[in-house]
């Protein structure tokens, strides 16, 4: 039973004493743990090249990220893979998630588990529960994004999130030991992401029932529904997990998000989303290679088109690059 943690907050900070609690816990139950600081690692942004998604809607072939030879992400994700459990621990910066895990599931998409299915890749059919891990200096409304963003993170590479905490209002490194209850929060998830691992077919989200609007994935958010891909959307949806309904009243008085019966069609949670998505992507993108001709001729207004730039440090300015239809 191999768990994973992965940080993006600051060595020795608030997260990390969070996660060795986590880690802890999941060790005295027979986990064998380890733990990485994204920091510590030369990962590069996404080049936006889209390669991954064209090889695999387009050529229906397992796809390698241009990068995959360039820096440490490869040896990431092979451990990231192989784990039964996932720890994700994540601070707040400006309400979302730290900037540097944006850009470590950036690249997660030529990883992308259900897509690999669709291409056939066996490696990519292991089952992964996950955890996580969001803090911050201030209150949930000053962090109004960070969970959600992180748990759409682990819903597309098809893990089952059983638990996810936050911690608030410690803002310096270390002040969360002052916090008893976050601490031992954290090595119950650390326990929840055990027993997740160990029924995984079976275990249901173990963290507070009560929390967020939405009953599937527990997201505090909700979005008006929009028109899907192939159906007319719902009323209101989960934009995380996209599950849909709509908002009842309980016996007091209170709303609650109710799912309606074909509310499930695009969930998130079990993979039916993420394979409509790559059918919806298959479609969209045949349109850009029907269509180049005319796109390349439509492009010349804006090809000649040349605003000022700002020339980087040192006086150069940023090179051009060769457009592509
Ligand atoms: C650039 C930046 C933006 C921040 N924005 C928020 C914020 O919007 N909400 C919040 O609660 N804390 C915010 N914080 C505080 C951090 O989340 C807090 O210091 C946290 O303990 C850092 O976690 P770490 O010790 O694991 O690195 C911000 C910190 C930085 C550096």
């Amino acid at each position: 039973m191999k768990i994973l943690a992965v940080l993006a907050g600051r060595k020795n900070g608030n997260g990390e004493i969070l996660t060795k609690e986590a880690l802890m816990r999941a060790e005295e139950l027979g986990a064998q743990v380890k733990m990485i600081n994204l920091h510590d690692y030369n990962i590069m942004p996404c080049t936006g090249c889209e390669s991954c998604t064209v090889k695999f809607t387009q050529q229906h072939c397992a796809p390698e990220c241009v990068n995959m030879h360039k820096d440490d992400m490869e040896l990431i994700m092979q451990e990231w893979l192989d784990s039964d459990g996932v720890i994700v621990t994540v601070p707040a910066y400006s309400f979302m998630p730290a900037g540097i895990y944006r850009i470590f599931t950036d690249r997660h998409l030529s990883y992308e588990p259900n897509f690999h299915k669709q291409v056939g890749n066996a490696a990519y059919f292991k089952h992964r529960v996950g955890g996580i891990i969001t803090n911050g200096g201030s209150t949930r409304s000053w962090m109004s994004m960070v969970m959600e963003s992180v748990t759409v993170t682990l819903l597309t590479q098809d893990i089952k999130v059983v638990d996810q905490m936050m911690a608030n209002r410690a803002p310096r490194p270390g002040q969360i030991l002052l916090d008893d209850a976050a601490l031992q929060r954290a090595r119950q998830l650390g326990e929840n992401v055990v027993k997740g691992i160990q029924n995984y077919e079976t275990v249901e989200y173990l963290g507070d029932p009560n929390l967020g609007w939405c009953p599937v994935c527990h997201s505090n958010l909700l979005s008006l529904g929009q028109p899907h891909w192939n159906s007319s959307g719902y009323p209101i949806e989960c934009p995380v997990c996209h599950c849909g309904g709509d908002l009842e009243k309980d016996e007091n008085g209170r709303w609650k998000f109710v799912i309606q019966a074909n509310g499930r069609e695009k969930s998130m949670t079990d993979g039916s989303g993420a394979k409509d998505h790559f059918f919806e992507i298959g479609e969209t993108m045949g349109k850009y290679y029907a269509n180049q001709g005319v796109i390349r001729e439509r492009r010349k207004k804006y090809s000649a088109f040349r605003p000022a730039g700002i020339p980087r440090r040192g006086g150069q300015v940023p090179v051009e690059v060769a457009e592509e239809a």
